[in-house]
C-alpha cells in the first residue's frame, strides 16, 4: 500500500509553531501564517521528539565504552548514513559531514578544498542568481569569480541558460576549477538543471558544487549513479535549519577521493590518530577526519530523523504536492492588478520550488511586508534576501529607469527602501488556506493602499513602523520570563 498520502497528511499538521497566536493591529488574535520557510523552516515534531528521547541517552560520541556513548555513536553514525542515502550518494564514494550552523560554513569549506584540489585552475563560475553564501566564499578562498549572466527568458531575467554557461566555460577553458550553482533560487524559487550543468562542467575538467540550501527539503537529489557519470555531483551543501530542524548543523556531502587527497581544513580532537609534540597523523576514516571537535550530536540526529520522515513520505511525492500549491499561488497572485512576480511564472517551462517573490507597484517592499504581518498575521521576508546582484538586476528598471549600469548605481538609503521584494515561501506544512490568505491579503493591500500607507512611517533604520500599533516582543515571548516562571514552578 502506498502510505505517502497518509504520511504527508499526518506530518503536514505535526509541526511546532503552526498554532502560534498573535494579536494583530485590528485587535484580533489569530494564528500566525508562516510563509518564511526559505529563511528557516519550522520544527518537525517527529524530529523534535526524536531529539528529546535521545537526550535520555545523551553522551559525547568521542567517549567509547559506556552504554550512552555507544548509543550516541551509533545514532550519530546512522545520521550520516541516512543523509547519504537520502541524496543518493554511494557511501563508498561520498562522505557526509556536519559543519557550522548552515550552508555557509560548508561552502566556505568546499571552496578551500576545491582550491587545493586543483591549484592550477584559478577561476570559479557562479551564476548571477546565487545567495551571497555561494558567491563570497569563492571570491575569498578560491580565486577569480566570474558571474554567469542569466537568460532574458520571457522578458524577465531569472534563468540559467546553458548556452551562455558554455560560452563562459569556453572563454576560460583550462582555468576553470569549478562551477558553484544553486539547485533552487532563494529569490524566485527557479529550479536549475544541475545535472546538465554537472555534465558541462565535467566536460571542461571542472568540478561542480551544488548549493542545496533550498533543495533538500523540497525536491529529490541524486548525487551519483546517473547513467552518464558526467552528470554526478562532486559536492553538495545544505542547511539543517531549512530542512525542518532548527538548531541542527549544516551538511556537506563530498567525493571521498577529493577529501582524502589533502589534510582536512580543520584540525583538533576527534580527527587524529597519533599525536606527538612534533607531528600528528590524521584518521583515515570518514566522517571523523572531517569533523574536528565535538559535533552537534542532537542536531545531526534530529536532522536525520526529519530526513527519514521525508523519505518515508517520498520526496518526489512532497515535491509534486508543493508544486501544485506553488502553481496555484502563482496563478492567483499574477492575476492581481499592480502585482509584479519576479522570474518566469510558467512552471511547465520554468519549474519552481518553495519561493515566490513579488512587489506591489507603488508600494515599498518593507511597507507590504509590515502590513502583511500587522493586519494579516502573515510572516514573509522582504528586501534583497542576501542575493543583491540577482534582486537588483530584476528590479532596476522599475526603480531607476532603463539603460542604467547596475554596478555604477549607489544604493543609498533612499534607493535601498525601494530596492527589494517581498518573498512568500512555502514548506511541507503550507496549505491551500495559507495561499488563500496570502492572495486575499495582497488584494486587500492593493485595494486599501492609501489607507494603509497613512498608518506607517519610516524609522531612522529604514524600516516601516506602524504609527500606533506597537507590540513589544518581550511581552509576546522572552526566555528570561520563561526561566523566571519555570523556577517559580519548581
Ligand atoms: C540558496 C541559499 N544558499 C545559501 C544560504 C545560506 O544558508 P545558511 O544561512 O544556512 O548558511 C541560503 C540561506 O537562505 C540560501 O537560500
Amino acid at each position: 500500500m502506498d502510505n505517502s498520502p497518509k504520511y504527508l497528511k499526518d506530518i503536514q499538521s505535526d509541526f511546532i509553531g503552526l498554532d502560534t497566536l498573535y494579536t494583530r493591529a485590528d485587535g484580533k488574535k489569530t494564528k500566525r501564517i508562516y510563509l518564511d520557510s526559505t529563511a528557516s523552516t519550522l520544527m518537525m515534531k517527529a524530529a523534535y521528539n526524536a531529539i528529546e528521547s535521545f537526550y535520555d541517552h545523551y553522551a559525547n560520541t568521542h567517549s567509547l565504552l559506556h552504554f550512552s556513548a555507544k548509543i550516541a555513536t551509533q545514532n550519530y553514525k546512522w545520521a550520516h548514513d541516512r543523509i547519504l542515502s537520502f541524496v543518493k550518494a554511494d557511501p563508498n564514494k561520498y562522505a557526509c559531514f556536519f559543519t557550522g550552523s548552515g550552508t555557509t560554513a560548508g561552502i566556505n569549506r568546499i571552496a578551500r578544498i576545491f582550491r587545493d584540489f586543483q591549484p592550477d585552475r584559478d577561476v570559479v563560475l557562479v551564476s548571477l542568481m546565487e545567495h551571497h553564501s555561494n558567491d563570497l566564499p569563492h571570491r575569498k578562498h578560491a580565486g577569480k569569480v566570474v558571474h554567469v549572466p542569466l537568460d532574458d527568458h520571457s522578458g524577465q531575467p531569472g534563468c540559467i541558460n546553458l548556452e551562455i554557461l558554455t560560452e563562459e566555460l569556453e572563454k576560460n577553458k583550462d582555468r576553470i576549477n569549478y562551477i558553484a550553482m544553486t539547485g533552487v533560487s532563494n529569490v524566485t524559487g527557479i529550479i536549475n538543471p544541475i545535472y546538465d550543468i554537472a555534465e558541462l562542467a565535467h566536460k571542461y575538467g571542472a568540478l561542480i558544487l551544488v548549493d542545496g540550501a533550498q533543495m533538500a527539503a523540497h525536491l529529490p537529489i541524486q548525487m551519483n549513479g546517473h547513467s552518464n557519470p558526467l552528470r554526478d555531483i562532486d559536492a553538495l551543501v545544505f542547511s539543517g535549519h531549512k530542512t525542518y530542524v532548527p538548531g541542527s548543523p549544516g551538511v556537506v556531502i563530498c567525493r571521498k577521493d577529493i577529501l582524502s587527497s589533502m589534510e582536512p581544513e580543520e584540525v583538533g580532537g576527534g580527527m587524529v590518530d597519533q599525536v606527538h609534540v612534533d607531528r600528528y597523523t590524521i584518521l583515515e576514516q570518514f566522517p571523523d577526519r572531517e569533523e574536528a571537535g565535538t559535533p552537534n550530536i542532537p542536531g545531526a540526529i534530529g536532522l536525520a530523523a526529519a530526513i527519514d520522515v521525508l523519505d518515508k513520505i517520498g520526496i518526489e511525492f512532497i515535491y509534486e504536492d508543493e508544486t501544485a500549491l506553488i502553481n496555484d499561488a502563482l496563478n492567483h497572485i499574477k492575476q492581481i492588478e499592480h502585482v509584479i512576480i519576479y522570474g518566469d511564472t510558467n512552471c511547465s517551462t520554468c519549474p519552481r520550488a518553495a519561493s515566490i517573490s513579488f512587489n506591489i507597484r507603488g508600494l515599498d517592499h518593507g511597507l507590504v511586508a509590515a502590513i502583511l504581518n500587522d493586519y494579516h498575521n502573515i510572516a514573509v521576508r522582504n528586501a534583497c534576501f542576501c542575493a543583491h546582484p540577482y534582486v537588483k538586476e530584476m528590479i532596476i528598471e522599475e526603480i531607476v529607469g532603463s539603460g542604467k549600469d547596475l554596478d555604477k548605481i549607489d544604493f543609498n538609503d533612499e534607493l535601498k527602501i525601494k530596492a527589494g521584494m517581498v518573498r512568500a515561501s512555502f514548506g511541507i506544512y503550507s496549505t491551500q488556506d495559507d495561499v488563500n490568505a496570502l492572495v486575499s491579503a495582497i488584494k486587500d493591500i492593493v485595494a486599501k493602499r492609501n489607507e494603509y500607507s497613512d498608518l506607517y512611517f519610516l524609522d531612522e533604520t529604514g524600516n516601516y513602523c506602524h504609527k500606533t500599533f506597537k507590540p513589544i516582543e518581550a511581552d509576546l515571548f522572552s526566555v528570561k520570563s520563561f526561566i523566571n516562571e519555570y523556577l517559580q514552578k519548581l
